[in-house]
């Protein structure tokens, strides 16, 4: 007899501005509401429009980020902080440069700090709100599809399509880094809340699989099933698979 958990997760099909201003408008609400927020941060195209708004928050006085900590979810091996494709560079330019928050309480993996990455978000309370995109293949921060569900933070070797995929980004694809230091699936489902961001046609493909499929380890994103505050924002694009009427 096999027993399938029902997932709790819930999905909202919204137009990307309406994404960027709900969970912008939480995590601001978050931030007013507690003395300290731990923040899960991703890079990629996802996420910008929810730091636009953020800073323009900030700008406006409506928030202050003095309190906030922050766990990036990944980062390229053997890459200058410095270099514009860092996700380091991408966060400064998004996000931590146009706001108050201390540098100090930003937090990526690195190659010194990885094996203790879990246990330094845990001492820092936990993380409250969990930022997420997806990949066309299922990815969830680094971890590709056949990655373990029980991983921490660990790294990786990047697989040639996403290579290929990232060589827009730099000069030659032998710039691209060829590995790099992801949160685990594992350390992304100890988030009290998380929300993922789907946008465009290219993901309509995971999107379908993650709500209409069970649970496997060729859709990394699909552990999220088992977490019991997951919101999945999807814009028209991104949902235009699913077969099931959602209510
Ligand atoms: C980035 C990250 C990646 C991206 C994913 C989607 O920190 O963790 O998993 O979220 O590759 O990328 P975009 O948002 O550029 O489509």
């Amino acid at each position: 007899l096999l027993m399938f958990k029902k997932s709790n997760m819930k999905i909202k099909i919204l137009k990307k501005e309406e994404i960027d201003r709900v969970i912008a408008e939480e995590i601001i609400t978050l931030i007013n509401s507690k003395n300290k927020v731990v923040l899960g941060l991703a890079t990629g195209s996802s996420p910008i429009g929810v730091y636009d708004l953020l800073v323009k928050a900030y700008q406006n006085k409506e928030v202050s980020f003095k309190n906030v900590i922050s766990f990036n979810l990944d980062e390229y091996l053997n890459i200058d902080i410095e270099n514009k494709q860092s996700y380091h560079y991408f966060m400064k330019e998004h996000l931590f440069s146009k706001v108050d928050i201390d540098i100090n309480n930003t937090h990526f993996p690195s190659e010194e700090n990885y094996l203790k990455y879990d246990e330094e978000i845990k001492q820092n309370g936990g993380i409250d709100y969990q930022i997420l995109g997806i990949g066309s293949n299922g990815h969830i921060a680094f971890n590709e599809p056949g990655t373990m569900f029980n991983e921490k933070t660990h790294i990786v070797e990047l697989k040639n399509s996403t290579i290929k995929d990232n060589s827009r980004f730099f000069s030659s694809i032998e710039e691209v880094p060829t590995k790099a230091i992801t949160s685990g699936l594992e350390t992304i489902m100890q988030a009290r809340k998380i929300v993922l961001i789907a946008t465009g046609k290219n993901k309509a493909r995971a999107i379908c699989d993650l709500i209409e499929k069970e649970k496997t380890t060729l859709l990394p994103a699909s552990i999220l099933k088992d977490h019991d505050n997951v919101v999945i924002y999807c814009d028209e694009d991104a949902s235009s698979l699913l077969t099931k009427q959602i209510a």
